[in-house]
């Protein structure tokens, strides 16, 4: 069952909720390995993703409970292995993630090399420069990486605190020394951080946890070690909401011309994306924790340029640029973080867009009109903007290999068909 059969044009009428971020939800699930403490989280999403980093920690020995929907107990007390093993990582290069916490808590990891994807090379080499400089010995061997902190001589077997300056932001990097510092010996400094909401989110499961953080969310965070951690205690640590998953369904009622409420979403995070909707006529309605779009005028054609947070969201620029491909005129999408994030262009074209890509910018000119057509999904992002593109093509679209869906998006025909799209998932 890995295709959407959509049928167009529809216009999307109604509200949906934002699950908890994917991307917010990796990096907790990986922070439970540096205690030995149960940590709870609640409205971790029910994606593939999320599975692929369960069955890579229940494989290192973490036990995982699922006490209600959206509920995540995890207990790392009894951890046997420190080793992420290929087959799982090359799923999800997410899994990097695991390497500062094994590290920090156990001295030593040997996590798989992620490899790239389909949007780029996606290197991991500031992860290791960060680690490095924490006094990891780092050993790239037969495609894993092999971490250790000596223990001999004077060495304690513990990271140590320094400056890491990044030369340019990464979102996990940021992520693994923040986890790597929080059980260091002494005061790390990151200068040059990611500012994404994702990295104040695990900042602030850290901090639940014991770890004293200053300045996540800003270019420059500082941690202070601590010997140990607990976990969340009574408490739990609450996932924030998905910025990329809410952006996707608003891009939805905006090319659709519809009307589209998503609750649980922080405009706050959307500022980059809600601008660039409001710049090409979508009306945009924010309230405390909802936002809403809604058509009447026709779509402006807008230029926009994919920057670290908080600029236009790399993540939103695919589901942009569909929308963009029934927006009057001529727009040129930049995407200045990954190499090759262009695969859904050609399938858009497929459908009747008119779009050309010039290196690392695509030039699109609308409105054309879609019409529905066989098309294939390449990665995650691009897979959603050939659903978008499917809501609006006349006749039907069949969306293959939507697996790449699956692994962020939580039921989306579901919710799409609660909005009023003509959507079922078939055999490809
Ligand atoms: C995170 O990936 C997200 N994934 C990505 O979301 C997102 O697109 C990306 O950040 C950018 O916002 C998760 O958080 C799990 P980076 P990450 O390190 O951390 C280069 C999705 O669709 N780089 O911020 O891997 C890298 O090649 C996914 O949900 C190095 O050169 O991205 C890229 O050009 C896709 N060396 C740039 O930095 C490194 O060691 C930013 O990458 C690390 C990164």
């Amino acid at each position: 069952m890995d295709a959407f059969l959509l049928k167009g044009p529809v216009r999307l009428l109604g509200t949906v909720r934002a699950s908890g971020a994917k991307n917010a939800a990796l990096p907790a699930l990986a922070a439970a390995l540096l205690t030995d403490a149960p940590v709870t989280l609640d409205e971790v999403p029910d994606l593939a993703d999320v599975d692929t980093m369960d069955r890579l920690l229940a494989g290192m020995g973490v036990s995982i409970d699922r006490p209600a929907p959206g509920r995540m107990v995890l207990d790392a007390s009894r951890v046997t292995s420190t080793e992420a093993p290929y087959d799982l990582v090359r799923r999800m290069r997410a899994s990097i993630l695991v390497l500062g916490p094994l590290v920090a808590r156990f001295g030593e990891a040997r996590v798989s090399l992620p490899g790239g994807c389909a949007i780029g090379v996606r290197p991991v080499d500031l992860h290791l420069m960060a680690l490095e400089a924490m006094g990891a010995r780092i050993a790239v061997e037969n495609g894993y990486i092999h971490a250790h902190v000596s223990r001999v001589g004077r060495g304690t077997g513990r990271l140590t605190g320094t400056t890491i300056r990044f030369p340019s932001p990464t979102v996990t990097g940021t992520e693994n020394v923040l986890f790597a510092a929080a059980l260091a010996k002494g005061t790390t400094v990151i200068e040059n951080a990611a500012m994404e909401p994702e990295v104040e989110d695990a900042a602030r499961l850290l901090t639940t946890m014991g770890a004293r953080v200053a300045g996540a969310g800003t270019a420059t965070i500082t941690v202070e070690g601590v010997d140990r951690l607990s976990g969340t205690g009574k408490a739990s640590h609450t996932i924030v909401p998905d910025r990329i998953e809410a952006g996707t369904y608003l891009a939805a009622g905006a090319i659709t011309g519809g009307d589209v409420t998503v609750t649980r979403a922080r405009a706050r995070d959307l500022e980059a994306f809600l601008d660039a909707l409001r710049r090409a006529g979508v009306g945009v309605e924010v309230t405390a924790d909802a936002v809403r779009v809604f058509g009447g005028r026709p779509l402006e054609a807008v230029d926009i340029e994919t920057a670290p947070h908080p600029g236009f969201p790399t993540d939103l620029q695919a589901q942009f640029l569909a929308l963009m491909t029934q927006a009057k005129g001529t727009s040129r999408l930049v995407e200045t973080i990954f190499e090759n994030r262009f695969l859904h262009a050609v399938e858009l074209a497929r459908l009747g867009a008119d779009v050309r890509v010039d290196g690392r910018a695509a030039i699109v000119r609308g409105p054309t009109s879609l019409e529905g057509a066989p098309v294939t999904a390449s990665d995650l992002r691009a897979s959603a903007a050939l659903v978008l593109a499917g809501l609006v093509a006349r006749g039907e679209t069949r969306v293959r290999r939507i697996y790449h869906l699956d692994r962020g998006y939580a039921a989306m025909d579901e919710r799409l068909r609660s909005l009023g799209a003509s959507v079922e998932r078939i055999d490809g």
